[in-house]
């Protein structure tokens, strides 16, 4: 089989899934161990576990809406479409907001011009585990009585000024789902440090219930079919069969809520343990792809505030021009080098989220979702990849590469 880079990779090796099935028969709780081993790791003094990044994100909203009669949220308008699927299932009303080309974090003037008294939350998303300047956003809204939830589903372990993402908000979110950094097979989480907030979630975690054992099952079928298949030397059979949907952006607002599935706990707190081994691979790629492509004058390569560790669940770059990002997938693809597109395009375009929206004007998020490449930075990706990688994309962005295309 021909050697295939997934786009995102986190392993769970199989010792992880046979440890998880011994917690299990041996009747140890695991969810309360990985609980505090949470809150310990981020420094959180409530978390959480919930059965996704999705339905941590819906609970949060949820909550908020307990202690407050605002209706709007702000999120960013380029992102995840799980963001999308929790914010409409919320029935709160949306407003997207511009990000910035350099950082992909909200621009922070729009974000000044849409937050007034009717806005419950914003939520920045730490897109890609580039970590958003989570200081300035508090600056710009301070006064407002707006809260702020921080989506830290794709910067688990990255920090600012030393302190991790996902606490940095009143509510934070994290996902443990497939192809995240911090992977348990699913799962999610809020954290919070506002003792008030905790007792609001507390009580509708509470009205959740648990997962069913057909789940929990199907999850150790899930994991060990990743354990196998997620290898480059392997990946390329999955990634053929088209039923499976890999790496889809789904819009869905009818997702299962429920508490964390057992075998997750089990599987997090074994990953949790290696999440900052693991991202400092991504950190290490991510820095090989900065340095190589920054002087290629028809690239524009993202930066994050110098107070920021991001993480890079992926690498993003921008072509300047359309065609040469269609070009340099074309070739990458063709490579099987894990290179993808991400999210089509931007919220505003999502048939049925449409109704849930506000429109605003959105210059940037547009541009980005034309024009974006992200790279893979998971520990596969070897030395001769990512040259290979780097190599690429310079020859689709040489002039004499385009002209010969193009005659
Ligand atoms: C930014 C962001 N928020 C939330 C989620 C939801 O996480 P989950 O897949 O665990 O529901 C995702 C997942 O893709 C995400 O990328």
């Amino acid at each position: 089989v021909l050697r295939t880079l997934p786009p995102t990779a986190a392993p769970v090796p199989f010792r992880y899934l046979l440890y998880a099935l011994l917690k299990s028969i041996g009747g140890e709780r695991s969810e309360s161990h990985f609980r505090d081993e949470i809150k310990a790791y981020f420094q959180a003094r409530h978390a959480f576990l919930l059965s996704s990044g999705k339905a941590a994100l819906y609970l949060a909203l949820v909550s908020l809406q307990q202690i407050s009669n605002r209706r709007e949220i702000i999120i960013p308008a380029y992102s995840s479409f799980c963001l999308a699927s929790a914010a409409a299932r919320s029935g709160l009303r949306i407003k997207l907001c511009d990000i910035d080309r350099q950082t992909l974090d909200f621009d922070l003037n729009a974000l000044e011009r849409l937050a007034d008294h009717r806005t419950l939350c914003m939520i920045p998303v730490h897109n890609y585990g580039l970590a958003c300047d989570m200081e300035a956003i508090r600056e710009r809204v301070s006064g407002r009585g707006t809260y702020i939830l921080e989506d830290a589903a794709q910067g688990a372990g990255a920090s600012l000024r030393g302190n991790k993402l996902g606490i940095a908000g009143d509510l934070g979110i994290l996902s443990f789902g497939r192809g995240k950094n911090f992977c348990a097979l699913g799962g999610g989480a809020i954290l919070t440090n506002n003792d008030t907030l905790a007792s609001v979630v507390t009580q509708e975690v509470e009205k959740l219930s648990k997962p069913t054992r057909s789940s929990e099952a199907k999850l150790y079928v899930i994991g060990a079919a990743l354990g196998l298949f997620l290898h480059p030397e392997r990946y390329a059979i999955p990634s053929a069969l088209p039923f499976l949907h890999l790496g889809a952006n789904v819009f869905d607002p009818n997702f299962k809520t429920s508490r964390l599935p057992l075998i997750s706990a089990a599987v997090g707190r074994r990953t949790l343990a290696d999440l900052d081994h693991e991202n400092e691979i991504r950190i290490q790629n991510a820095c090989f792809y900065r340095s190589s492509l920054i002087s290629n004058p028809r690239l524009l390569i993202p930066t994050t505030t110098t107070t920021a560790r991001s993480v890079y669940l992926r690498f993003p770059v921008f072509f300047k021009k359309k065609l040469d990002r269609e070009k340099a997938l074309h070739l990458l693809t063709k490579e099987r080098l894990g290179a993808s597109r991400s999210y089509p395009t931007t919220l505003a375009q999502i048939p049925g989220f449409r109704n849930s929206l506000i429109l605003c004007e959105i210059p940037n998020a547009n541009w980005v979702a034309e024009r974006i490449l992200t790279l893979p930075t998971h520990r596969y990706v070897r030395e001769m990849d990512r040259t290979r990688i780097v190599n690429l994309i310079n020859t689709a962005t040489k002039q004499d590469y385009n002209d010969t295309i193009s005659h």
